[in-house]
């Protein structure tokens, strides 16, 4: 692996991997990244800042669509790359059931091109590798986990578009014998998360003393990694893991909504209480997930056995610990998220007329 493209380096995850891999001592120093992304809402030039300056010779942006597929061809050419790690992808459930269009060019359309593009340059390529989600298999009952084996089942436009891109990139294995491996990983949380996601939504909302809209009762669960953790796991898979091989990743740490929110409160709290002495926790409100989340998958835990015996993976970061570095980062860092919130302040207000 020299020249690594990562599509959707500006979002969440793809801002994270980046920062992680450059400070990674086995990232060598002939080693360049180049991070193709489209810019959409949820990314920004913003959350990687400070890289271009600090590492000029391993890093490079370039804008492109990946349903694009001409410019793609010619990011690839132009940087003779060999390697690709696969983010860029539109990423929010609830966004996927009102406008499921983009979810279906950017995270198949999109995939199936970078497939394309690297099946005919295969000869000089390394690997790609495709990063995905547990919300493929559906949702869990009470008992059981998600294991490599368990059949894909699933519910939202955004976790459908997601399970066709990762069967895409297994056909493409079996037909075309690509060199690639595959990760599917829990809910993450962290610095850079665009703020419509549960945890930095209720972060910023509870510290201004806003409502916190909880879907249903709180009562689905959800199994929290913190990021850093996520981008050690895909290095790992990436570097050591078999071609061909699917791997889950999780944190080994279910939480109800509910509890999440619960905790952010009084971390708040304890921080910073609001002026007015309410606490936060009264700032609760259940909002209806029939109207907002149909079809709200109930529960989602990873067994990531298959990881941490082949590769010695496992999580790092407590919750409790990562919550509040979190929490942290996004009180210190408010030129970040007004300049993020401003782009969709609209969507960001959705809730507000939904209180049950
Ligand atoms: P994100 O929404 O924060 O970022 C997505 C990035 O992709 C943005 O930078 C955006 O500009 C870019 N992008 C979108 N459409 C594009 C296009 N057509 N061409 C080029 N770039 C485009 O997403 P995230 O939370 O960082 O997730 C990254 C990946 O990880 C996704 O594939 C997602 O399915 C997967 N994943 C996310 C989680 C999670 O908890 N967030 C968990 C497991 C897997
Ligand atoms: P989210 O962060 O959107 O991730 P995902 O749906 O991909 O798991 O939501 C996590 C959980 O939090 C999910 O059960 C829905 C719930 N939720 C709320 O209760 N309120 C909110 O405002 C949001 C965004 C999510």
């Amino acid at each position: 692996m020299k020249n690594i493209m990562v599509t959707g380096g500006c979002g969440f995850i793809g801002s994270n991997f980046i920062r992680y891999l450059l400070s990674a001592p086995d990232f060598k120093e002939d080693m360049r990244i180049i991070n193709a992304d489209k810019l959409t809402y949820a990314g920004n030039k913003e959350s990687l800042a400070d890289i271009p300056g600090r590492f000029p010779g391993q890093y490079v942006f370039v804008y492109g669509d990946i349903c694009d597929k001409g410019t793609m061809e010619k990011i690839v050419d132009d940087y003779d790359i060999d390697t690709m790690c696969h983010f860029a992808a539109e990423s929010h459930v609830d966004r996927s059931i009102v406008e499921p269009d983009t979810f279906v060019q950017t995270n198949v359309v999109g995939t199936f091109n970078l497939l394309e593009i690297f099946r005919r340059r295969k000869d000089r390529m390394v690997l790609f590798h495709h990063v995905s989600t547990d919300e493929v298999f559906g949702s869990l009952g009470k008992f059981d986990y998600f294991r490599e084996t368990t059949p894909y089942n699933p519910s939202s436009p955004y976790s459908a578009s997601k399970a066709s891109s990762d069967h895409l990139v297994r056909a493409y294995v079996h037909t075309y014998a690509i060199p690639a491996t595959l990760s599917n990983c829990s809910n993450n949380y962290g610095p850079y998360q665009y703020p419509e996601k549960l945890i930095p939504l209720m972060i910023l909302n509870a510290y201004t003393g806003k409502k916190l809209p909880v879907y249903g009762k709180g009562l689905n669960i959800r199994d929290w990694l913190y990021v850093k953790d996520h981008c050690r796991g895909i290095w790992e898979i990436m570097n050591r893991g078999k071609r061909g091989e699917t791997y889950n990743i999780g944190g080994d740490c279910e939480k109800k909504n509910i509890d999440v929110v619960c905790m952010i409160c009084d971390i708040l709290d304890g921080m910073e209480p609001l002026k007015s002495g309410q606490p936060r926790r009264e700032l609760i409100n259940f909002v209806d997930d029939k109207k907002l989340r149909p079809g709200h998958d109930f529960r989602y835990a990873i067994d990531f056995s298959k990881i941490q015996v082949e590769l010695g993976w496992a999580p790092e970061e407590s919750f409790e610990t990562g919550l509040e570095k979190t929490i942290r980062w996004y009180l210190k860092n408010p030129e970040w998220v007004n300049l993020v919130q401003k782009k969709c302040s609209e969507w960001l207000q959705r809730h507000y007329n939904q209180v049950t």
